[in-house]
């Protein structure tokens, strides 16, 4: 397997990421309460399904060893670190009184995020980490069990 390959998991997430937030954008638009409710369902469900597990998977594998080995590429890691805790902290908010906008802003910050992973982070990654740090990233398993 060569190193770009190491991420092709992790890469089809982010396909999957961009799908969602794509549907998410426009159920944002409706201004049915059921359509509403069922976004903000949809969006809990893939948290605790996929999008947590995603997270520990790149803080973990990727954004540890930035922070312990590649410390000139701190400051990138810490800011998507934090965009991490946002988007939690938008999902523990998120309700039906504010949907539209917070259905909005959540598909907009992931939709961001997961960007600049794909065109910042990963080409650096495969560049600069050891194979011992890319096979830590394939090897990952979740300690919780969603
Ligand atoms: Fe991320
Ligand atoms: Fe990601």
């Amino acid at each position: 397997m060569n190193r770009v390959n190491q991420l092709e998991p992790l890469n089809q997430e982010h396909e999957s990421a961009i799908v969602f937030a794509n549907k998410i954008l426009i159920i944002a638009k409706s201004e049915d309460r059921k359509v509403l409710f069922n976004g903000i369902e949809t969006i809990k469900k893939y948290y605790n399904t996929e999008l947590e597990v995603h997270f520990q998977h790149e803080e973990r594998t990727i954004f540890s060893p930035i922070f312990k080995e590649h410390r000139e590429h701190i400051q990138m890691a810490t800011a998507l670190l934090k965009e991490h805790g946002f988007i939690r902290l938008l999902i523990q908010r998120i309700n039906l009184q504010n949907a539209n906008k917070e259905l909005y802003e959540f598909a907009t910050v992931l939709k961001n995020h997961t960007h600049i992973e794909e065109k910042t982070l990963f080409p650096l990654v495969t560049s600069l980490f050891s194979d011992e740090q890319l096979q830590a990233v394939i090897n990952f398993t979740p300690v919780e069990q969603y």
